[in-house]
This record gives structure tokens, C-alpha cells and sequence, in this order.
């Protein structure tokens, strides 16, 4: 594809050199369709038997994406008590949060056991807390499927090498605990990680659960986890998760399963970056143009603070490049190495990359940034955090968090 924003009307006729200008850079913009198109095409996965998607809002946890997942009907998965807060501020009633923590507190547990949220035990140890906080009470527990699969290692939760889930050798240990403290098992959950394309690892590892699911009778709800991918490689023509053949080979194994257990639990998924990811891009603009043993650097705003993910899984991003306010054609192109302005030799956004030839002052925007992006921003070398914008509908631009300032900063001192 010669361009993604070209190709989606990314900024719907906004110029994104005026947005840049009247809400600094770098910026986050997001682009509503674009969300919702994503949000409704993994609610509608499963249509023959009761199924939610539940949003993963680690991706992306602004209040106004949050209110999008509400609108089209999704629920969502939270992690932390925070989480929970943001889902609360944003209208969703506690009955539609589904808490899957890892490693929590007593004092988080009881928070969601006062709520009446429905909670998910990852180890034998934490279970063992909720029961003795919740006996006679309601909850889940995440197994491992012995499974996995992501774009990194580090991201990886299923399978022997990761810290997630209770192995299913484990299981007559969950149902001692269970009986001890009088727990009804409503669920079970997996997560395998995150990011394939190729969906049989992900079916490989829904076929073991369901295998595991017979152990316990009477499940309300069956949830199969997150990790559909997105082409970060677009521009080059990577296609884009085949969701329509994923339904078709995911239907027979639920059948029989369906036949077999003799009822339909809630069937349940926990996408994340499927929903947001292509729905929002960084700009931000080219302050630096140098030449280091033979290697050609290009040093934007961009930094590592803004987007973690080049630095620390070594991701790629597309990235398009805006000369007043207009696209660059992909010609008179050269490689560059582009970098942001934190004091790490690992701040790198694209190493060695094909861009059009770059000049000062040139906007660059990086794709498929609206998952773990904004949300796993920090402001190291006590840079502040960007503004998110989000283009609505109706081409109107809301600004929908403000830049953080460097009193903001100080705030907590
Ligand atoms: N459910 C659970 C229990 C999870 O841990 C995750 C992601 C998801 C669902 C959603 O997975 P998704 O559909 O987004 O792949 N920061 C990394 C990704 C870490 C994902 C952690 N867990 C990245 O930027 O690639």
C-alpha cells in the first residue's frame, strides 16, 4: 500500500501540520471509525452461541476509547485496580469488568471482592488468598493451556517459559482449594500472548482448554484470551488477520465441544491491540539530521518515552513522512536511522529504515500506534507526556487528553 493515512483518510481532511502546530508535538491522534470498525468485527467473532469480547484496555486506556468499547458493546478485562476505576469513570457497570490480575494484594482482591467483580486467579498461591477473603464465593481461575505465541518472547504468556496461569497438572489442587473454601469455579480463562497472524496456535490452545473445561461442570463462561495480530508491515502489502477464516476453523471445535459438555457456556476473547492498534499514529517532528560512522541519523521527538515498543521488543512501525502538512512520496528514498531525544543508545524508533529523503522541520507520522502505545508512555528524562487527539465521525477534532506539563511533573514532590 503507497499509504495508510492516504488510504483510510486517517485525518478526514485535517491537516496534520496545524493539528501538530496548535496541539504540539509529539501527538497522539486516534481515528474513531477506524476503533469502531475494529471494536465491532471482534464482537461479532462468535454469532451461533452466546459470546462477548471483552477489550483488553491495557492497550489503550483512555476514557474516551473506553466510552467507544462501551458503545459498541463491548466488555472489558482489567488489571489493576486502576483499570477498574478508568472502566468505572467511563460507565461501565461493574458486572460487564472482568479482573484478571496477576500477583495482586490482599488489599486489590478485596477491593473487587466489595465491588462484586468478577475475579480471575492466575496461581494456586492467590487463589488460595481469595478463598480465604471470599469463601463460599464466586471467581475464575486462568489456566495454561501449555501453549504460547507473540511477536517477542516478552510477551509470550502461555507455555512453559512465562509466569502466567495454573498449569493443568495443577487442576486437583484448585479443586482442593475450591472445596475448602466452598468456591463455586464460574470460568476459565487463558491468555496464550500476544500478536499472531497465524491463528493455529490460538485454536491449538482453545481445543486444550475446552479439553480441560469437562473437569469442571457447570462453567457459566469459557474466555479463550487475546492476541489477534495487525500488519505492522502494511506499507510493504502484509495482510491483515484473515478474522472471516479464523471463524470458520473456530466453529467446528466449539460445536463439538458443545455437543459434548451438553450446553453452551458464554464463549469469551480478550482483544486488545486488534481493537486500537491501526486506529492511531504518532507525529512528530525531525529536529536533527547527522551523518555518524557511515550511518545516517535522523532524530525526532519521538523518543522512547512516547513509543517503548521499537526499544523494547524491537517492533517495527511503518512511518510516513509529512512536508507542509503534505505526504511524501515514496521515492527518492534513502536509509535512515531514526532515533528520539532520551539520553539511551536504545531510543531507536526504526533502525536503518527506506524513509524519502528527510529534511528539519519534516513531520513523521508512525503507524499503528493506538495499542501500547500512549499507554505505556512514561515521562523519563521528565519529558512530559503528549496530548491525544481523536477525529470523530464527523471529521471534528476533540482533543481528548490534554500534554501533560512539567508542573504536572512536580505535582507529587
Ligand atoms: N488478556 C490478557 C490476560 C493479556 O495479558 C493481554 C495482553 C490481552 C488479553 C490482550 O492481548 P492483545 O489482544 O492486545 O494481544 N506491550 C506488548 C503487548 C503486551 C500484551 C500483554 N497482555 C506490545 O506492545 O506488543
Amino acid at each position: 500500500m503507497e499509504s495508510y493515512i492516504g488510504k483510510s483518510d486517517f485525518f478526514k481532511g485535517n491537516d496534520p501540520e496545524r493539528l501538530v502546530r496548535e496541539y504540539g508535538s509529539p501527538l497522539y491522534v486516534y481515528n474513531e471509525d477506524i476503533i469502531r470498525r475494529q471494536m465491532a468485527r471482534v464482537a461479532g467473532v462468535i454469532t451461533k452461541y452466546p459470546y462477548t469480547a471483552n477489550y483488553s484496555v491495557k492497550a489503550n486506556t483512555n476514557i474516551h476509547i473506553l466510552r467507544l468499547a462501551l458503545a459498541e458493546g463491548l466488555n472489558c478485562d482489567a488489571m489493576s485496580i486502576g483499570e477498574i476505576r478508568l472502566l468505572q469513570k467511563a460507565g461501565f457497570p461493574n458486572e460487564r469488568i472482568f479482573f484478571v490480575p496477576n500477583n495482586v494484594s490482599e488489599k486489590e482482591l478485596r477491593v473487587a471482592i466489595e465491588e462484586g467483580i468478577l475475579t480471575s486467579l492466575d496461581s494456586l498461591s492467590q487463589l488460595e488468598l481469595y478463598g480465604t477473603l471470599n469463601p463460599g464465593g464466586e471467581c475464575a481461575v486462568r489456566l495454561n493451556p501449555g501453549i504460547g505465541a507473540g511477536h517477542s518472547e516478552k510477551v509470550v504468556t502461555g507455555g512453559k517459559r512465562t509466569k502466567f496461569g495454573i498449569a493443568a497438572e495443577e487442576l486437583d489442587g484448585i479443586f482442593g482449594l475450591a472445596a475448602r473454601f466452598g468456591l463455586r469455579i464460574v470460568g476459565i480463562n487463558q491468555h496464550i500472548g500476544s500478536l499472531f497472524m497465524d491463528p493455529q496456535p490460538y485454536l491449538d490452545a482453545v481445543s486444550s482448554l475446552l479439553r480441560l473445561a469437562v473437569r469442571f461442570p457447570g462453567l457459566r463462561f469459557l474466555d479463550f484470551g487475546g492476541g489477534y495480530g495487525i500488519p505492522y508491515h502494511k506499507l510493504e502489502g502484509e495482510a491483515e488477520y484473515d478474522m472471516a477464516a479464523f471463524r470458520e476453523r473456530l466453529l467446528p471445535i466449539l460445536d463439538r465441544f458443545v455437543s459434548e459438555y451438553g450446553d453452551a457456556p458464554l464463549f469469551k476473547s480478550e482483544p486488545g491491540r486488534y481493537c486500537v492498534a491501526e486506529g492511531g499514529v504518532i507525529l512528530g517532528r525531525v529536529h536533527a539530521l547527522k551523518q555518524n560512522a557511515g550511518r545516517k541519523y535522523a532524530g525526532t521527538d519521538i523518543g522512547m518515552n512516547v513509543l517503548v515498543r521499537p526499544s523494547m521488543y524491537d517492533s517495527w512501525h511503518d512511518i510516513e513522512v509529512l512536508r507542509g502538512g503534505r505526504l511524501l512520496p515514496r521515492a527518492d528514498m534513502e536509509e535512515v536511522t531514526v532515533t528520539g531525544n532520551i539520553c539511551e543508545s536504545g531510543d531507536l524508533l526504526a533502525k536503518d529504515r527506506l524513509l524519502p529523503r528527510l529534511r528539519r522541520g519534516d513531520l513523521l507520522c508512525v503507524l499503528d500506534s493506538g495499542a501500547y502505545g500512549y499507554s505505556m508512555c512514561s515521562s523519563y528524562n521528565s519529558r512530559p507526556r503528549p496530548a491525544e487527539l481523536m477525529i470523530g465521525r464527523d471529521g471534528n477534532v476533540r482533543q481528548i487528553r490534554r500534554r501533560e506539563t512539567i508542573e504536572d511533573l512536580m505535582a507529587y514532590m
